[in-house]
């Protein structure tokens, strides 16, 4: 077997805002905000991490990082053997706000062990994404961390695949972030078991308008990114985010909640918009903190060092 000892490498991972309106559990799209990380074969075994930044003092700094549990995914998956690890990770995706930091720490680990096992170890993108998608649960946030741009996620008896799609260059993301945090598992237990069919009709109409919103009309957003499937149902726990959401729609800006929430996400059409909206929120939550991003249209990089 190969030794690894004394291979470095550093990895580079998009924030992400998954469901965008009605897209729940399928649509994503990686965010110009990212996680950074350098990640040390050594000998012996275990982990040491440094974590510097967002989740500092607050995550695991031992085998049970997420991070460093993904790495030895991969490497259980793939039968190699794990050597002892050291990772700096440089982090400035906000936690538990819906801006998809578990995705990305799974999608680091995951890149981390290709960078580390390449020429050992080939991957294919589908394997990528499976191996993700085994630690996070579901492909909507994972897709588009691990490729950029735009990605629709399902799944099915083989598993999990993605298609990629490229946003319309009049896209403008802004991304408005509270002070409190949601749990994805509270988030998930509010949704019931079924939906009436008028809605899921609903959501089927303005999640395929989406598509066509965000890669060729940019002007159809506010009627491409309607929900009737998820937020209104979690609106009990975060009704912050619901009143930001309505203030922001009553003034013509698609705001939806990003990921499982509390941020807001809104998908304006043109940068010009995307500063009314900008201003618009300064003025009613000015304890929210507002991102002007780019969508990342690379995904997760990884660049080994030695
Ligand atoms: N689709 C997921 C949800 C994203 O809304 O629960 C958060 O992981």
């Amino acid at each position: 077997m190969t030794d690894l000892v004394g291979r470095k490498v550093s990895v580079k991972v998009p924030a992400t805002s998954a469901n965008l309106g009605p897209g729940f559990d399928t649509l994503g799209m990686a965010l110009s905000y990212y996680d950074e990380l350098e990640v040390e074969a050594v000998a012996g075994s275990g982990a040491v991490v440094e974590v510097i930044g967002e989740g500092a003092g607050e995550v695991p700094t031992d085998e049970t990082n997420l991070v460093v549990r993904s790495i030895a995914h991969v490497f259980e998956q793939v039968g190699q053997k794990l050597p002892g690890l050291k990772i700096k990770a440089h982090n400035i995706i906000p936690h538990g706000r819906g801006m998809g930091s578990s995705g990305a720490a799974v999608v680091s680990g995951v890149v981390a062990a290709q960078g580390l096992l390449e020429g050992v170890v080939e991957f294919t993108s589908a394997q990528l994404l499976q191996l993700a998608t085994d630690l996070e649960g579901h492909p909507d946030n994972v897709a588009p961390s691990l490729f950029g741009g735009l990605t629709i996620a399902w799944e099915d008896e083989k598993g999990p695949h993605h298609k990629k799609l490229i946003v319309h260059r009049g896209v403008s993301p802004l991304e408005l972030i509270p002070n409190f945090k949601m749990s994805t598992a509270i988030a998930r237990a509010l949704q019931p078991e079924s939906v009436p069919h008028a809605d899921a009709v609903f959501n089927v109409s303005r999640s395929a308008l989406l598509v066509a919103a965000l890669t060729q009309s940019p002007e159809l957003l506010m009627a491409a990114t309607e929900d009737r499937l998820h937020q209104d149902y979690r609106s009990e726990a975060m009704p912050e985010a619901g009143k930001v959401i309505e203030i922001m729609r009553k003034n013509n800006h698609a705001a939806v909640v990003s990921g499982a929430g509390p941020s807001v996400l809104v998908l304006a059409s043109d940068p010009a918009e995307r500063m009314e909206a900008a201003q618009l929120a300064a003025k009613h939550f000015p304890q929210w903190r507002a991102l002007v991003l780019a969508v990342d249209f690379k995904g997760a990089t990884v660049i080994r060092n030695q």
